[in-house]
C-alpha cells in the first residue's frame, strides 16, 4: 500500500547530492573549531541570515534552548505566544535549564502577537517582586497556527516594542525559508530586526539533521558555550554540516513546490462535507483541519486514515494537522484528497 506521509517535513531523507557530499566531507574535531565543514556552513549561515556569526547545533529544539540560555539569566520572563513552539513542544527546557518563567501574549490565526499586547505584558522596573522581562521569542513561519507568516513590518514592530523596553528578541525561525519564499523576499528582511535566530536543515530543506543559531559574535559565544554545556558539543561533524551546506545551495527555491502542494490540499479539504480548512490561510506548507462531529470521534477519523495509508500528526480533539514536503508531489495530493474524501463519506454514513 502506498503511504502518503504528511505528519511533518522533517520525515524528508537527505538527497541523493547531499548523500554524495556527506561521503566526502572534509572534516576536523569541531568543538575546537577545526571542522572546515562545519566553519563553512556556519558561515554561510550567518551571511545568508545577516548576522555576524553562526553555531551548528543538533536540533531546533537545542537551538531556541541555547539562544534562550544565552539572552537571559536565571530568574528572568521570556515572553512566548500562546501557541509557539518554545512553549509547547520543548519539554519546558527554558524552565527547566534557564530557571526561567515564560509568560504568554495570544497568537492570532496565523501566529502573530498584538505589539500593544506584547507591551502591557513587558514588565516594568522599579517593582521588587516583578521577575525582569528579557527576551521575547517570535516564530516565524509559525507551526502550530497553519505556517502563517509574520512580514517584515510585523516583525519590526514587535521588536520595536521589546527594544524600547532593553529587551532582546529571539526568533524560532526553524522554517524561515518557507516565510521567505512565500513572501518573496530575502531571509534577511525577516532576520535583520531580530537579536538572534535559529533555522533548521532538517525540515522542508531535506538534510538529515541540524539547525544554526545566528546573532552577532558575543551572543554566539556565549550560544557556543551553553551548547556544549547541554552536550551538544559534536566532533566530525562536517559529515552532517556537508549536507547542510547542500540543502542551503539546492532545496530553498523548491519550498514553493511544497506551498503550492499544500494551497491545493487545503482547496480540496475545504470541499469535503465535516471537514474545515481555510484555504486562505494557508501561505506555507503546514495544513490544520477541523472534523465536523458529525464525522464521529476525530481518533477514529484519523486510524480509518492512516489504514487508507494517509499520515497526519498533531491528533487533536477535532483537529489534525498535514505537511507538505520534497516527497509529496502534486498527484500524490490528489490521490490523498481522493481517500480522505472516501474516509469522510463512510464516516457519515455510519454516524447517521
Ligand atoms: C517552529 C519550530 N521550532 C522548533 C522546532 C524544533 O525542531 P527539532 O525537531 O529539530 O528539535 C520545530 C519542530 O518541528 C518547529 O516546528
Amino acid at each position: 500500500m502506498k503511504v502518503y506521509d504528511l505528519r511533518s517535513d522533517t520525515v524528508t531523507h537527505p538527497t541523493e547530492e547531499m548523500r554524495a557530499a556527506m561521503a566526502r566531507a572534509e572534516v576536523g574535531d569541531d568543538v575546537m573549531g577545526e571542522d572546515p565543514s562545519v566553519n563553512q556552513l556556519e558561515e554561510m549561515a550567518a551571511q545568508m541570515m545577516g548576522k555576524e556569526a553562526a553555531v551548528l547545533v543538533a536540533s531546533g529544539t537545542m537551538g531556541n534552548l541555547v539562544s534562550i540560555l544565552a539572552q537571559t539569566q536565571r530568574g528572568d520572563e521570556v515572553i512566548a505566544g500562546t501557541e509557539s513552539h518554545v512553549f509547547w513542544n520543548e519539554c519546558g527546557g527554558a524552565s527547566v535549564m534557564g530557571g526561567l518563567q515564560l509568560r504568554q501574549v495570544a497568537n492570532d490565526y496565523r501566529g502573530m502577537m498584538d505589539p500593544d499586547e506584547v507591551d502591557r505584558a513587558i514588565r516594568r522596573p522599579g517593582n521588587i517582586h516583578f521577575p525582569r522581562s528579557s527576551l521575547l521569542c517570535l516564530e516565524n513561519t509559525h507551526n502550530r497556527c497553519s505556517g502563517g507568516i509574520l512580514t517584515p513590518s510585523d516583525t519590526k514592530a514587535l521588536c520595536d516594542v521589546a527594544h524600547a523596553h532593553g529587551m532582546q528578541v529571539h526568533l524560532d525561525g526553524a522554517r524561515i525559508f518557507n516565510a521567505a519564499i512565500a513572501l518573496e523576499v530575502p531571509a534577511t528582511e525577516l532576520t535583520k530586526d531580530v537579536d538572534d535566530l535559529t533555522f533548521c536543515l532538517s525540515k522542508g530543506l531535506s538534510a538529515p539533521a541540524g539547525s544554526l543559531v545566528c546573532g552577532d559574535q558575543d551572543f554566539v559565544d556565549r550560544a557556543r558555550k551553553w551548547r556544549k554545556a547541554v552536550g551538544g558539543g559534536m566532533r566530525q561533524v562536517g559529515v552532517l554540516a556537508a549536507a547542510g551546506i547542500v540543502a542551503l545551495q539546492t532545496c530553498i527555491e523548491r519550498l514553493a513546490d511544497d506551498h503550492a502542494n499544500a494551497r491545493k490540499l487545503a482547496e480540496g479539504l475545504a470541499e469535503i462535507p465535516g471537514l474545515s480548512v481555510e484555504p486562505d490561510n494557508i501561505r506555507t506548507n503546514i495544513v490544520f483541519v477541523e472534523v465536523d462531529p458529525s464525522l464521529g470521534p476525530t481518533p477514529d477519523f484519523i486510524r480509518r486514515m492512516v489504514e487508507e495509508g494517509v499520515r497526519v500528526s498533531y491528533p487533536g480533539e477535532r483537529n489534525f494537522r498535514m505537511v507538505t514536503n520534497r516527497h509529496i508531489t502534486s498527484q500524490d495530493v490528489d490521490e490523498t484528497l481522493g481517500i480522505v474524501s472516501r474516509v469522510a463519506r463512510v464516516a457519515a454514513a455510519a454516524s447517521h
